[in-house]
């Protein structure tokens, strides 16, 4: 390739000369897999930026190096802060952090705004993510020093152990919003096997303190048998369920809450109004939270668990509701 190829494209609707090798209907399907773009947004006014920020962030990786060191670590309470929709910082005893699914707004706009503020540029050891879509791929966000995005196999640091599995999105809406037939309108298949790369996930399982949280992600309801054997008990589920029934029916939840049988169930991916925007099309997650059998509607979105707290629990529901943490 010459240099002259290498011009970036600018997508404005004034300039709109594609890139050498790159035909419209290639364009189309990029912007597609970029949250499932329209016609509107490459018509319209908004530029695609997705470059990362990430050398321009302050700090450096002291902490890291400190944890690094260390050959042993305290013992205690696993920290567990929502910062809205999927995102999670979770903190080891031993100090070790991850934030998982930081959020942003489609950078091709063509699913409009969904969120309030910018992703906090929060401090932590490492940045995870399961999946390409916006509203779950901000590892430019948070101020890490370790960046893991779709991690597949076993990581270890510190007092961590996190393993990914690799699966496939929910592709099918069980709500009243059909947004996985718009991946029709682009000639893209949702569903596996031959789904497109963004219909892709990676579900994690996370180690720390005794207790085992697996994050859900956007993961389909029902994979196969040896998913299911791979990530064994869970003490922790992060899954996705609102209103709307956006990613998972309340039926398709409860199917997984009945398998897995964890000690505690988190919520997410609902409307959270600290976060994020009625036009996202999410419903807060009240009504399933409150069919539950036990659950507790928490007041902050703050929480410290430990193996002695959690050990008499039973499908336990925390719902952080509308608290989020922004900073
Ligand atoms: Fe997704
Ligand atoms: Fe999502």
């Amino acid at each position: 390739m010459e240099k002259k190829d290498l011009k970036p494209v600018r997508l404005d609707g004034k300039v709109d000369e594609l890139a050498p090798g790159l035909s419209r209907r290639s364009f189309f399907m990029a912007a597609g897999a970029a949250g499932v773009g329209t016609a509107t947004s490459l018509l319209g006014t908004t530029d695609a930026k997705a470059q990362s920020t990430d050398w321009t962030q302050p700090g450096n990786n002291n902490h890291v190096i400190e944890l690094q060191n260390k050959t042993a670590f305290s013992e205690g309470a696993v920290g567990i802060d929502y910062y809205g929709h999927c995102a999670f910082k979770i903190t080891s005893p031993g100090g070790a952090s991850i934030m998982v699914d930081p959020w942003r707004d489609d950078p091709s706009g063509a699913w409009g705004l969904w969120f309030k503020q910018k992703f906090a540029e929060t401090p932590v050891d490492i940045t995870m993510s399961t999946h390409t879509h916006f509203d779950h791929d901000a590892i430019d966000r948070p101020v890490s020093t370790m960046v893991l995005d779709r991690m597949v196999g076993t990581f270890e640091f510190a007092d961590l152990k996190i393993t990914g599995f690799a699966d496939k999105h929910a592709c099918v809406a069980p709500g009243w919003y059909n947004w996985t037939n718009a991946l029709k309108e682009f000639g893209v298949e949702a569903c596996a096997p031959n789904n497109v790369g963004h219909m892709d996930m990676v579900v994690y399982v996370i180690e720390t303190g005794g207790i085992r949280t697996l994050i859900w992600g956007d993961n389909r309801p029902d994979p196969a048998p040896e998913f299911w054997d791979a990530i064994g008990q869970i003490d922790v589920l992060t899954i996705p369920v609102d209103g709307s029934q956006h990613i998972l029916s309340y039926e398709q939840a409860d199917a997984i809450v009945d398998k897995l049988k964890p000690k505690v169930v988190i919520p997410t991916h609902y409307l959270n109004e600290t976060t994020t925007y009625t036009l996202s099309t999410l419903a807060p997650a009240d009504e399933w939270v409150k069919a539950q059998k036990s659950y507790k509607m928490l007041d902050s979105a703050n929480m410290q668990l430990d193996t002695a707290e959690i050990s008499g629990m039973n499908k336990e529901f925390m719902y952080f509701g509308h608290n989020a943490q922004t900073t």
